[in-house]
């Protein structure tokens, strides 16, 4: 009989939520989807003519492993622009930010070896930590009314792991956290103490929804060995170009970029068409990111006049495209969750999803901002009606 490994033997039953979802869908049944955070299903599509300038195709093909240069420099300059400080030659091109976190824990990590992310968080990092061998530690995002980073919890969590890197994802997904100046110098204090190289997740960086707020890129960094992310699947909405790139600086960072260099020169995995495209595709992003953020301000404030004087709140969001809300505590998250979907035919992710637990037992529902606006408010009304049906 055939046999297969271990680390690809992940569980594939699909949730209740989804056994749900499809039994409606084909009995016909409306499905009103919050948890879309797909630009290009949302409306946010470019015209055919900006379309076309994003693939630079060659009849050549001269590929190079970290990036075609014209790549590597239209990267340096977006990421100078965001208040980073970096050059073309310390940018790693890749086909997406879960490549790049891949090549990296294989870069740093022997099998085994440990790396701290945030709890909550997006769930990205278990497949990608099994398949590179890692484990995955966890410190604590905290909520008090707002979220915030546990230092001590970090602290804590390197001294017992030994931990080879930190994982920073700021803005964060779901929470919208973003970390602030005090943060941020303690985390890198705690990268130094303890060897720890910085990943920073920077993907949603030009989403602040207030942009006096806004924060400056990471890149550059030169305190620690710091490897910023991001990519073109949310910096310019178009997850369909399959680019992203790494910025990599501080101690260590020549030898990890010539690492680096191999690993991608394995797979080679990022079109050159795109490559040579993507200063045009940063253009015409930054305008793109202005309806974005637009429509994440137009449906946060939607969802703040709905849930007014309800039991339900609305978390402060400082940046991202997503919203979480607290519900009242007599059902937990999976329980809204599937009430919403059952009776209302609502998509809604509940909180255990990204590792989040009931606090001062109000269970969080997460909720994508970049829903086109009307379903949008008919979905959180009709949440809003629910609450006061069932709590
Ligand atoms: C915080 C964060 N980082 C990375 C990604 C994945 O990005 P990419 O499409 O570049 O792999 C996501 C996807 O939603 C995300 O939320």
């Amino acid at each position: 009989m055939q046999r297969f490994s271990d680390k690809t033997s992940w569980p594939r039953e699909s949730t209740p939520l989804s056994r749900v979802r499809y039994a409606r869908q084909k009995a016909g049944l409306s499905i009103l989807d919050l948890t879309s955070a797909n630009p290009t299903l949302q409306g946010f599509t470019y015209t055919e003519g900006t379309l076309s300038s994003f693939w630079q195709q060659g009849q050549s093909y001269n590929p190079h492993a970290l990036g075609i240069a014209a790549a590597r420099g239209a990267v340096a300059t977006y990421l100078c622009r965001q208040g980073g400080e970096v050059t073309a030659e310390q940018i790693w091109i890749g086909s997406g930010t879960s490549e790049l976190y891949a090549h990296t824990m294989s870069i740093l990590c022997n099998p085994g070896d440990t790396w701290l992310v945030p709890q909550p968080g997006y769930p990205l990092f278990d497949y990608v930590a099994d398949l590179a061998g890692v484990r995955l530690g966890h410190y604590a995002l905290s909520w008090d009314g707002d979220w915030y980073l546990r230092t001590n919890a970090l602290e804590e969590a390197a001294v017992t792991s030994h931990a080879r890197a930190v994982v920073v994802i700021s803005p964060h997904n779901p929470t919208g956290h973003v970390w602030t100046a005090g943060e941020r110098e303690e985390v890198i204090a705690c990268c130094k103490r303890h060897d720890m190289a910085l990943i920073v997740d920077e993907v949603f960086l030009d989403f602040p929804v207030d942009r006096k707020r806004a924060v400056a890129s990471c890149a550059g960094c030169e305190d620690v060995l710091t490897i910023c992310l991001s990519g073109a699947s949310k910096v310019a909405a178009f997850p369909q170009g399959k680019i992203a790139w790494g910025a990599v600086s501080g101690p260590g960072s020549d030898e990890f970029l010539a690492r680096a260099e191999l690993v991608s020169d394995t797979f080679l995995s990022t079109s050159t068409a795109i490559q040579g495209g993507v200063s045009n595709l940063l253009r015409a992003g930054a305008c793109m990111q202005e309806r974005i953020r637009f429509r994440c301000r137009e449906n946060l404030s939607t969802a703040r006049e709905v849930f007014a004087g309800t039991a339900v709140s609305v978390c402060p969001v400082q940046a991202g495209w997503s919203m979480l809300l607290r519900l009242p505590g007599m059902h937990d998250d999976a329980a809204w969750a599937m009430l919403a979907l059952e009776s209302d035919g609502i998509m809604t992710h509940p909180g255990y999803l990204f590792g989040m637990e009931t606090v001062n037992s109000n269970p969080f529902l997460g909720v994508s901002l970049i829903v086109e606006p009307a379903l949008f408010r008919k979905g959180v009304e009709k949440l809003a009606r629910l609450v006061m049906r069932y709590g």
